[in-house]
């Protein structure tokens, strides 16, 4: 099975759960993580052998090695950064809220009905904390929306 190149867009909280599980995801490959704030991408990227980071979205977006962007920002930039994944090409793994407000909503919803023909975007529902929560899972291709966990 081939493997999908991941960048992690956010560096916070959460991203250490991530990132200590997805070594244990075959389909996944570990490519780039990139955050707005001084150093923290760099860091991340070194306690987790990660070979790129960057300090901007766009950044990691320019990367031909990303196929797929997990987005760890926090809620008010959920859309922002799905969609300019989106239109870079890139499948999106968001996390939960989808969006915002009503508005984000519903341009990213328009953005998923748009995207490339290869790209899909999956919202989570899981808890990454938790042993037995689904974690990430092999994006479903030719657009749209999926959604997994409970
Ligand atoms: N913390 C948790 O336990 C938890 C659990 C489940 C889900 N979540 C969700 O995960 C997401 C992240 O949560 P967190 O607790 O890690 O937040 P956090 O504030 O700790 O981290 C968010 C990171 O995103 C970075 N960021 C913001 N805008 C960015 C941009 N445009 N480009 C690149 N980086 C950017 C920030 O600098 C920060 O490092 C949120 O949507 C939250 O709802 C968090």
């Amino acid at each position: 099975m081939g493997t999908l190149g991941l960048g992690v867009v956010g560096c916070g909280t959460i991203s250490k759960t991530y990132l200590k599980r997805l070594p244990g995801f075959d389909v996944l490959r570990l490519v780039a993580v990139a955050d707005v704030r001084d150093g923290v991408a760099e860091k991340q990227a070194a306690e987790h052998g990660i070979p790129r980071w960057y300090d901007s979205t766009e950044a990691l977006l320019a990367d031909p090695d990303v196929d797929l962007v997990l987005n760890l920002t926090p809620p008010l930039m959920h859309a922002e950064v799905a969609l300019a994944a989106l239109r870079a090409g890139k499948h999106v793994y968001n996390e939960k809220p989808l969006a915002a407000t009503l508005e984000q909503g519903r341009q990213l919803v328009a953005g998923f009905r748009r995207p490339p023909e290869s790209s899909a975007a999956v919202e989570d529902h899981g808890d990454p904390g938790k042993p037995d929560a689904p974690g990430p899972q092999p994006v479903r291709r030719g657009g749209g929306l999926a959604e997994h966990g409970g």
